[in-house]
């Protein structure tokens, strides 16, 4: 390889051989290497760096103070060949380099520093910035012994490039090396959708890139020898946070490039060839792989995520199916063979884009989707891009001086646009408050849970908020409100007009079966009204959102508490209340009307808790009416959480109310345990709860798996009864599972087994509320067991009156 006449001749012997998979002879329109300070031009695999001590032919450079530096201790084993760092040009005063531009469009510029010491100028210490066209790439001080590649990517619409270099007063400039050339049109896209906000596309038609990483996972790095435009891409070794959920796995021969829209020049065959892939086996497993990155806070950033299915084969068909999370924000989800029509090793990418506020890292995360698919989880290749800001610089503290006028008037006519839409905004908003009756008003007269409002007496339409209403109560969706993130969108809290507390839940249009399960749930929830379940006091569908307003929940999710948190752990006795609550509400659901409501993801995060832990069900956007009175299943798709789901429903695709006991007995599980469905970072052999609760406990040894923090707490006999229904849930068919009416008559009944001594604040607060809850005039009842209505001071004829109409449309 080092003599470059053999190399050529290879390259040519395969471009016969291979005509069209072989593109390494990309040839840019504009193509300018430069070995700064040189007096002879130098080969770096396939292309020549000429030499710059000579006056230049095709490009101009003006300085008037310079330097040629040189150096023979530079021979550290570099990737870009290290030669192209023996010399160095110094500039001792502001210079620019001018490039003819004969293609408009998207070019790359690198940089390349290695800083040495030469005669006076120890480059170390040097301090300049660098800026081309109207953008300020670089303020970096040089510092260290290693060598530094900025990548910077510029649409350039007019015929020439201008590299200038400005070096800090007292201080110099320099350069080892540098390359300028146009690039395919694909690799930089025009726009990108937004994470995180919803709808919102970012165009980077005009925008300056800055590389910050390019990654090829897999553990492997791909030379630019090896890439068809001379990119570097790094081992994701060393960004992988949790290493061991991780597994490292290459099959470059499956990358299959025909047919696809991408092409080798988007990435290589080998960067798409190897993956990282979720590490156990476990198709029920929940987590995410990781990979953290070093960014600067107050830029946006785009994300080139690369996927290919070497992973699957023929006989399998198991597919890629994730969903990605840039920091906390879902990215959605990628059904990765529905994208490359089903088509083994056909390479796939994503762009997204998204705004660091405060942070100082940029998380990039691919975990199991939601759904269900027996998907594998892998990531091929990663790409973070800076993105200028609205001063046009990618450095941090932007200094073009000449500018900073034009920069203020900018600013300073955006502030002003801004205050002034901003007072429409609220002399409008002023006016319509004024008109119509107070859209914050909404929730007057809405029912919340104990108030003993009969919420159908209110039309269907006081339901719905008006968007602004809750842009008030949330403080514009202030991030601070956040109180939950889940693959439909973030949770907020927010205070009504009259000083309700809610939970307000804002999906993302990302998410694909978004709309449907919006729908759902407002549907299953404006239907019914019981303690155990979480009450619906509205919903938002102005301007495409779609936001639902539950009564808030004080004490959050269970799984909270269980072993999420700092909270003190709950007591037997409050586990299970909780327990029995949230079989209550569930058994109400299952019975409650003439055809069955399976949940379907029942699981501890979608029980809720109220300031007297209270338990209530949550979460009804899978939920599916029940089969027919003549039928005894629904056939549905697989859909629910992992670690949660029925097996013969995952097996059978039929859907009965059984499925929602075993996921109870799960849940029971949890609580017995306090322990998550899933754990990773356990020994096999315990990663999956059920397994190992099953196989502990047929061995005899119960008291094993049992929560530390309530060793002797329960009684005996509480704990096997509760242990007995909790098998009983998770048995293998559903036929032999019990139903909801006879888990809630054991539960109650290891309740009385643990027996009445260690009554708490709590118990004293529950049963004020359930006499409280006894005024109402129902007289149905909904469990063996208990004797006190359910049913929150709701006139039963009103729910099924609702009920019917519902069904009748
Ligand atoms: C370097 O290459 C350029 C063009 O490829 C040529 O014009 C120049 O003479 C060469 N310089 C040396 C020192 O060989
Ligand atoms: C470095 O440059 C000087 C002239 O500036 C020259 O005399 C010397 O031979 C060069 N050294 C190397 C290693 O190229
Ligand atoms: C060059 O500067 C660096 C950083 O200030 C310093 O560590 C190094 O010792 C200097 N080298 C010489 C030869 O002065
Ligand atoms: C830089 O900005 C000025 C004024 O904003 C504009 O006239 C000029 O065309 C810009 N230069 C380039 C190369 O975009
Ligand atoms: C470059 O900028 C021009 C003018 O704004 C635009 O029309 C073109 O789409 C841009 N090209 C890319 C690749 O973004
Ligand atoms: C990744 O590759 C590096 C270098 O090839 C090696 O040292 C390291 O052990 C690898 N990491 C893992 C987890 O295999
Ligand atoms: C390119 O990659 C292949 C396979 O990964 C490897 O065998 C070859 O040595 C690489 N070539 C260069 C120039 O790095
Ligand atoms: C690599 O992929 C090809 C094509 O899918 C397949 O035939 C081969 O068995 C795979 N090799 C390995 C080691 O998995
Ligand atoms: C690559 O994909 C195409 C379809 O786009 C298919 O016809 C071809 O057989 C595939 N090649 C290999 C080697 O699998
Ligand atoms: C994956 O990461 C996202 C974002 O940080 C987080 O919201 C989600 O809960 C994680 N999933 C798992 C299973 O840890
Ligand atoms: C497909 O993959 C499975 C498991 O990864 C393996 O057992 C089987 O041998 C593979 N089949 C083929 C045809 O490669
Ligand atoms: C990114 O991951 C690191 C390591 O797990 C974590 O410390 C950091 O808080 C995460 N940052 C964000 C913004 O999620």
């Amino acid at each position: 390889m080092e003599n470059p006449g053999n190399f050529r001749l290879i390259v040519g012997i395969l471009f016969v051989f291979c005509l069209v998979n072989i593109s390494l002879g990309f040839n840019p329109v504009d193509n300018f290497l430069i070995d700064c300070g040189s007096s002879r031009n130098r080969s770096v695999g396939v292309r020549q760096f000429v030499a710059d001590d000579s006056n230049p032919s095709s490009y101009t450079l003006s300085t008037p103070q310079h330097t040629l530096a040189n150096s023979t201790s530079n021979s550290i084993p570099l990737y870009y060949g290290s030669s192209l760092y023996q010399t160095a040009r110094i500039f001792s005063g502001p210079s620019d380099y001018s490039f003819p531009i004969k293609e408009q469009g998207r070019h790359w510029i690198r940089l390349h520093f290695f800083p040495f010491v030469f005669e006076k100028y120890n480059m170390s210490n040097a301090k300049f910035s660098v800026s081309a066209q109207n953008f300020s790439l670089t303020r970096e001080t040089q510092s260290g012994n290693v060598p530094v590649v900025k990548e910077y990517s510029l649409n350039i619409t007019s015929n020439r490039l201008v590299l200038r270099f400005i070096p800090d007063s007292e201080s110099f400039a320099f350069i080892n090396a540098l390359e300028v050339f146009s690039i395919p049109e694909n690799i930089v896209p025009e726009e990108a959708r937004m994470v995180g906000r919803k709808g919102d596309k970012r165009s980077l038609r005009e925008a300056a890139l800055e590389t910050v990483a390019r990654v090829d996972m897999g553990n492997s790095t791909v030379l630019p020898q090896n890439d068809t435009l001379w990119r570097l891409w790094v081992s994701d070794d060393e960004y992988l946070i949790d290493k061991k959920l991780g597994s490292f796995m290459s099959n470059v021969s499956a990358v299959n490039f025909t047919g696809g829209l991408v092409t080798e020049d988007i990435a290589p065959a080998s960067v798409y060839g190897t993956a990282t892939r979720f590490n156990l086996d476990d198709p029920t497993l929940n987590a995410n792989l990781t990979w953290s990155f070093d960014v600067d806070p107050g830029f946006d950033y785009l994300a080139r995520l690369h996927f290919c299915d070497i992973v699957s084969n023929s006989s399998t068909q198991q597919g890629v199916f994730v969903e990605i999370f840039i920091n906390t924000h879902s990215a959605g989800h990628l059904d990765l063979g529905s994208q490359t029509s089903h088509i083994l090793g056909a390479p796939y990418f994503m762009d997204v884009c998204t705004r660091i506020g405060d942070s100082r890292k940029l998380n990039v995360s691919v975990g199991s989707s939601n759904i269900v698919n027996f998907p594998s989880v892998i990531l091929n290749g990663l790409e973070i891009m800076k993105i200028n800001n609205a001063k046009g610089g990618l450095d941090v503290p932007e200094v073009v001086s000449s500018r900073t006028s034009k920069t203020a008037l900018i600013v300073g006519l955006t502030v002003g646009l801004f205050v002034f839409v901003l007072l429409a905004a609220v002399l409008i908003l002023f006016c319509r408050r004024r008109r119509k009756p107070d859209p914050g008003s909404g929730g007057r007269n809405i029912h919340v849970a104990g108030s003993g409002t009969d919420i159908f007496s209110s039309s269907k339409i006081g339901y719905r908020f008006p968007f602004m209403a809750l842009v008030e109560a949330t403080d514009n969706f202030c991030e601070n409100l956040i109180i939950g993130v889940g693959g439909f969108g973030k949770v907020y809290k927010g205070v009504l007009r009259d000083e309700t507390e809610v939970a307000v839940k804002r999906g993302t249009p990302q998410s694909s079966q978004g709309l449907t399960e919006f729908r759902t749930e407002i549907e299953m929830l404006s239907q019914f009204r019981h303690r155990h379940l979480v009450s619906l006091i509205g919903y938002c569908d102005e301007l495409n959102e779609m936001i639902i307003i539950y009564e808030y929940m004080e004490n959050g999710t269970l799984k909270n508490h269980l072993y999420c948190s700092s909270h003190p752990g709950l007591s037997w006795r409050q586990r299970l209340e909780i327990s029995i609550g949230s079989a209550k509400g569930l058994h109400y659901l299952h019975t409650g009307s003439t055809k069955a409501i399976i949940h379907r993801d029942v699981k501890s995060a979608n029980i809720l808790l109220d300031k007297n832990f209270m338990a209530k069900v949550a979460d009804f956007g899978l939920s599916k009416t029940g089969p027919d009175i003549d039928r005894t299943h629904v056939s549905t798709a697989v859909k629910g959480s992992f670690g949660y789901l029925d097996p013969e429903y995952l097996t059978t695709q039929q859907l009965t109310e059984k499925s929602d006991v075993y996921s109870f007995g799960v849940v029971l599980l949890e609580v017995l345990c306090g322990r998550p469905v899933i754990d990773p970072s356990l020994p096999r052999e315990k990663v999956n709860l059920v397994d190992w609760a099953l196989k502990s406990c047929s061995n005899g040894r119960l008291e094993d798996i049992v929560d530390p923090r309530l060793v002797g707490e329960i009684k005996p006999e509480s704990l096997n009864k509760f242990w007995e229904i909790t098998e009983k849930c998770l048995g293998k068919h559903g036929i032999y599972r019990p139903s909801m009416g006879d888990v809630l008559w054991n539960l109650e009944s290891a309740l009385q087994l643990q027996g009445n001594e260690q009554k708490t604040a709590h118990d004293g607060e529950l049963s004020s509320e359930f006499s409280h809850g006894g005024h109402s005039e129902t007289s149905l009842e909904f469990s063996r067991a208990g004797s006190v209505s359910e049913l929150a001071g709701v006139s039963m004829t009103t729910v099924f009156a609702q009920m019917l109409s519902e069904q009748m449309r």
